[in-house]
């Protein structure tokens, strides 16, 4: 069920239940894209500054960071709002970001940027508050070229930011583990994939430790009546653990972990129109 992706630039989120494997993987694909001549933007919606770690900051310069989301004067310059106010008629929806990237994100890499976004807290989730309409409109409307792609972590759950950011999205890529909890997020991630017609969706199945646990997925996916997408099996890896959290160099070491990512990666390049200059 491929469809073509005609959003402008290339946009991928990850979204599955907690602990399994998001900023792993997109801390992974980041360096791959790298790799391959793509600029990337890794953008962080989580509060506790994982992808930073998992990209190799280290955690003197990561504890530093400031997120978009509780830069005052910024929300307040962008969106005419101050943080933490209610919403009042005169909040900008659709504020212009165009400058987010070289004014706050912090270069890693000579294509590599990390753009912490911080989060929303999940009680004004769907509000319209004025970090929220920030975070959406960063999202949404950073104008990517070719050879430009945001890969964006967020936290557990499937509802991060409300529906409305994803909704531009060219790729979600549903992470889950064997075990039928994760499995119950990865089907309501997958359901609103589908909702909001998301052109390409992929299921990475990650912690795999045996042919059991592929088919206890296989089985739960053929029973949730849903029209399963693309299937990626990353086993467990030990490797990874020792690693961690700066995991990059997992990806000069070969195995079957590194191997599956590299699948992943080179499947869902064949999705990206535009090649990197
Ligand atoms: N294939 C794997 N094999 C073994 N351990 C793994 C594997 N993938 C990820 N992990 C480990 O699982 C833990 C959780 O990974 P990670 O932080 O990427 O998950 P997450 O989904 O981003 O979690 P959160 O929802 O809390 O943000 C980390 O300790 C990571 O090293
Ligand atoms: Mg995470």
């Amino acid at each position: 069920m491929k469809k073509k992706t005609t959003e402008r630039g290339f946009r991928l989120a990850v979204a599955g239940k907690g602990g399994v494997g998001k900023t792993t993987l997109i801390a992974l694909l980041a360096e791959l894209f790298t790799r391959s001549g793509y600029r990337v933007l890794a953008a962080d919606e989580d509060p506790q500054l994982n992808l930073a770690l998992s990209l190799g900051v280290p955690l003197e310069e990561a504890e530093k960071i400031v997120p978009l989301s509780q830069n005052k004067s910024y929300v307040e310059e962008k969106t005419g709002a101050q943080p933490g106010s209610a919403w009042g008629g005169l909040l900008r929806l659709n504020p212009d970001v165009s400058d987010v990237v070289h004014r706050f994100a912090l270069q890693l890499k000579p294509n590599l940027y990390l753009l912490t976004m911080g989060s929303v807290d999940q009680a004004a989730t769907g509000c319209l508050c004025p970090e929220n309409s920030l975070l959406k409109a960063v999202m949404r409307f950073i104008v990517l070229k070719p050879g430009e792609v945001i890969l964006v972590d967020t936290q557990a759950g499937p509802e991060h930011f409300g529906r409305g950011v994803l909704k531009g999205f060219s790729l979600l890529l549903v992470v889950t583990e064997p075990s039928s909890t994760a499995l119950q997020v990865a089907k309501k991630s997958i359901t609103l994939g589908l909702e909001l017609d998301i052109p390409n969706l992929k299921l990475v199945v990650n912690k795999v430790r045996d042919k059991e646990d592929q088919n206890r997925v296989k089985a739960f996916m053929e029973g949730s009546g849903l029209d399963i997408p693309a299937t990626y099996f990353l086993p467990y890896s030990h490797d990874l653990l020792v690693l961690e959290p700066a995991v990059g160099s997992i990806l000069s070491k070969g195995g079957k972990f590194t191997n599956a990512v590299q699948k992943l990666f080179s499947d869902i390049k064949m999705l990206i129109p535009e090649k990197p200059l």
